[in-house]
Parts: structure tokens; sequence; C-alpha cells
């Protein structure tokens, strides 16, 4: 693995910090860095951006970096950039927005990932709610990622069909799972973030369970099957293809999202303002 050297210095504080270090300190601080290395997004993109690496790390491997970490990874990628540079002032949305203002001025990190999944998903001829549910699966992703198939459904849940929420709520479980009926098999992404020993835990199984079961199955299973994780970084991709279903589905509320009293109005604006201290 090819170390830059002055990355790996300045991420320890200087020369000068560096100087003061004893050998085994040193040692310990490349290994931690090389680790860190090995895992980070390559492009500064988000974890979709996989590249297949030759040995996947444990889990407590993952463990282990977590301290070399300035940040938890369940951090919105809106909110704690990946690519360690400082933020951007962002453009205010409009006083009315709608969700294409939000793909527009706020979903840039997570946007490429799922218009590709909405438009495989439309590719394989999938139905409309299909292709909405995909659209929107991991937008959430912009302010927090832990358990992000709730917390998607929940941002979603007013104002698209029930169907499409539990679509999007229990696509996040059914990823841990196989399901060689349909080809799809546990991802790679998953050894490389979770570990190559990991365990999803009791929830999580529970969950899947109980969605297996369920008769809308086959709804949240279309998303991970159109789930890309096998990402191109240089795909064109827009949000016009998709105007008119959203038109048809998504009941984009006349206040604007946000301003519309609804129980999740707070979690848009915490989108559309992330620079508000309080
Ligand atoms: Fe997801
Ligand atoms: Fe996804």
């Amino acid at each position: 693995m090819k170390i830059d050297q002055k990355k790996f210095i300045d991420s320890l504080g200087g020369p000068e910090a560096v100087g003061r270090m004893d050998d085994e300190s040193r040692a310990d601080a490349l290994e931690s860095h090389m680790m860190a290395e090995l895992n980070r997004p390559k492009t500064g993109d988000p974890a979709w951006d996989h590249t297949r690496i030759e040995k996947y790390p444990t889990v407590a491997e993952i463990e282990a970096q977590i301290e070399t970490r300035k940040y938890r990874e369940g951090a919105g990628f809106m909110y704690v950039p990946r690519n360690r540079e400082n933020v951007k002032r962002l453009t205010p949305v409009p006083a009315n927005p709608t969700l294409y203002d939000f793909f527009k001025l706020r979903f840039m990190n997570t946007s490429k990932h799922v218009l590709q999944s909405a438009a495989l998903a439309q590719r394989n001829g999938m139905p409309e709610e299909i292709v909405l549910a995909c659209l929107l699966h991991d937008v959430v992703q912009e302010i927090m990622r832990t358990d992000h198939g709730w917390w998607g459904a929940q941002l979603f849940e007013p104002y698209v069909p029930e169907k499409v929420s539990f679509a999007i709520r229990y696509h996040q479980a059914l990823r841990y799972f196989p399901d060689p009926a349909v080809g799809y098999e546990y991802p790679d992404l998953y050894r490389q973030l979770f570990g190559s020993d990991y365990v999803p835990p009791p929830y999580i199984q529970a969950t899947y369970e109980m969605v297996r079961k369920h008769p809308w199955y086959m709804d949240a299973r279309l998303v991970t099957v159109n789930d890309l994780y096998a990402f191109d970084p240089n795909a064109v991709v827009s949000i016009d293809p998709f105007v008119d279903i959203i038109g048809r589905h998504f009941k984009q509320p006349k206040e604007g999202l946000g301003n519309d009293g609804s129980p999740v109005a707070h979690m848009w604006r915490t989108i559309a303002r992330p620079d508000q201290p309080l």
C-alpha cells in the first residue's frame, strides 16, 4: 500500500508532533493510518463508491478504526463530508421547496446513487412505486446513516403510498439476507463496511423474518435488487426522467416541504438549513 507521507504526518499534527513521538507510537500511528486509508472511500463519494479490496477487514478491525476518526460513521454525509474538506455554503432552498428542489440543492452526496438505482429499476421494467422507492431509498443518509431505512421511511411517509415507505423502511434489513430466487446476493460492500465475520444484530434478523412473511416482501426486496453498489462515478444521471413518477405518486405539500406542519416537517427543515446552530 502506498502511503502519502505528507498526509500521514499532517494527520499526526505535523513534523514537530511526529518528532516528539517514540518509535513505538509512530509504528502504531502508521498502522492505524494504513487501516483507515484502506477503507476510505476513494473519491470522497459515500460508501457506495465500492472498490474491490483483496482482504476484507474483520469486525474487530472495523471497531479498531473508530478511534482513528474525527466523526462517527452514523453521521449524515451532508453534515460531515468524508472528503476532509471544508463544507461549502449552500444555496438557500426556495420558500415553498419541493422534492425536486431538495434533489437539486441538498441531496448532492446521495443523488447519484439513488438516481442510478431508480434508472436501473426503470430499465428492469419495475412498477412506478418501486422506481419511486429506489429514487428515495437512501437520501436520508444526508442527515443520518444509522438505521437509515427507518429514518428514510419516516421522512417520506406522509407523502408517498404506504407500499413505498414500507419498501424504503425494510430495504435496509433485507440487504443482509440473500434471495437467490431474484438473484440478490450479500454485497461485498458489506464485508468491507461491517467486517467479513459480521452478524446482523437481533432486531435486524427479527425484522427480516417479519418482512419475509409479509405480502409486500417483494416490494422491499426489489429495492435491494436495484440497489447498485458497484457505483459508476462517471455515469450521467438526472432527476428529469422521474419527474412524472414523482408527480403521480408524491404528494407535494403546497406550503413546501418543511412548512406543512406534518410530523416530519422538522426533518425537512434540518436538511434545508444544516448550518443552523439550534
Ligand atoms: Fe440503503
Ligand atoms: Fe442504496
